[in-house]
């Protein structure tokens, strides 16, 4: 047997589906009946014996498996050079190349819910769906906490998968979606992160892709509750426009944040893998 990048990606499907719930995670096994096996493990690590493994497919298992961690809270970014992840209009279609979009949803069909902010959903009307490559539909979360958004949207009438909107107040949820409510605590700027991530989770998706915009995903890595980070950089300057990361001010180097890093090319861009812990 020859690994693909084929039977690798499989292979990574299975280990999703294997590694929920409470149980500890067993590594997950793809047997041929000439006797080789490639071998998952949840610590990140991977294992063929008897049979050859591709480049790609290599690539592919030490770029995805350790988003596989149980419990794991990936965001992701596509920016430019200078940091921007779309114009000052919205416009964002698109900032990064086609294989940025690919790795995107590979992200999406390994998780069990993806989470956007309410400016996303006005700007880019996304489905959030997985289509560039096998795998299933995660729960899509928007955070709307003022309820600002109407049925008009895709994620909230194409039925593609189940939508659940988070407001400040108790309210209906925008057409086929569901609705939580989440408080403001005095002196926040929006709900805590972890708060999110517990309502999720009694929800059971525990594995979660926080995919934009800027705002949304700087508040979950401001609140330390990233585990991981994607940022896709394209060789574009923008120079203007919406904003990737913003965190509060530091004085000096020495505060900022330096998570370990794997550069993985994704055609004309660069993915940083970057983990916090
Ligand atoms: N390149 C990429 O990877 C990428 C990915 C996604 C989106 N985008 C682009 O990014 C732009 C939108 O990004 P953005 O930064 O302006 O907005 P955003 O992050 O999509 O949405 C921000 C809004 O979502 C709500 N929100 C976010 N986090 C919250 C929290 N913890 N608690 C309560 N509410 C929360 C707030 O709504 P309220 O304002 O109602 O309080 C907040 O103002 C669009 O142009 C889109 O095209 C790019």
């Amino acid at each position: 047997m020859t690994i693909d990048a084929e039977t690798a990606w499989m292979a990574l499907l299975r280990a999703r589906a294997a590694w929920r719930g409470g149980s500890p995670p067993a590594p997950v096994e793809i047997a041929d009946p000439t006797g080789g096996a490639l071998a998952l493990s949840p610590d990140g690590t991977w294992q063929a014996s008897g049979c050859a493994v591709q480049a790609d497919a290599a690539a592919l298992l030490e770029t995805y498996l350790p988003v596989l961690r149980p419990d794991l809270v990936i965001g992701q970014l596509g920016q430019s050079l200078d940091g921007r992840i779309a114009t000052r209009t919205g416009h964002s279609h698109y900032v990064t190349g086609p294989d940025s979009l690919v790795h995107l949803h590979r992200l999406r069909a390994l998780v069990d819910a993806v989470v956007v902010g309410a400016g996303t959903v006005l700007a880019d009307d996304p489905r959030l769906t997985v289509r560039h490559c096998p795998g299933a539909n995660p729960l899509r979360v928007v955070l709307d906490p003022r309820r600002r958004l109407t049925g008009v949207h895709r994620v909230f009438s194409d039925g593609a998968a189940p939508t659940l909107v988070i407001g400040a107040t108790d309210g209906v949820a925008p057409g086929q979606a569901l609705s939580a409510t989440l408080p403001v605590e005095a002196g926040e700027d929006g709900f805590a992160p972890a708060r999110i991530l517990a309502l999720l989770a009694d929800r059971g998706a525990r594995r979660v892709l926080v995919e934009g915009g800027g705002v949304t995903v700087s508040r979950f890595l401001a609140a330390g509750a990233l585990d991981v980070l994607h940022v896709a950089i394209a060789p574009m300057l923008i120079g203007s426009g919406r904003q990737g990361i913003s965190l509060p001010p530091i004085d000096r180097l020495d505060q900022a944040l330096r998570p370990s890093v794997r550069r993985v090319p994704l055609g004309e861009d660069m993915l940083y893998a970057l983990s916090f812990r």
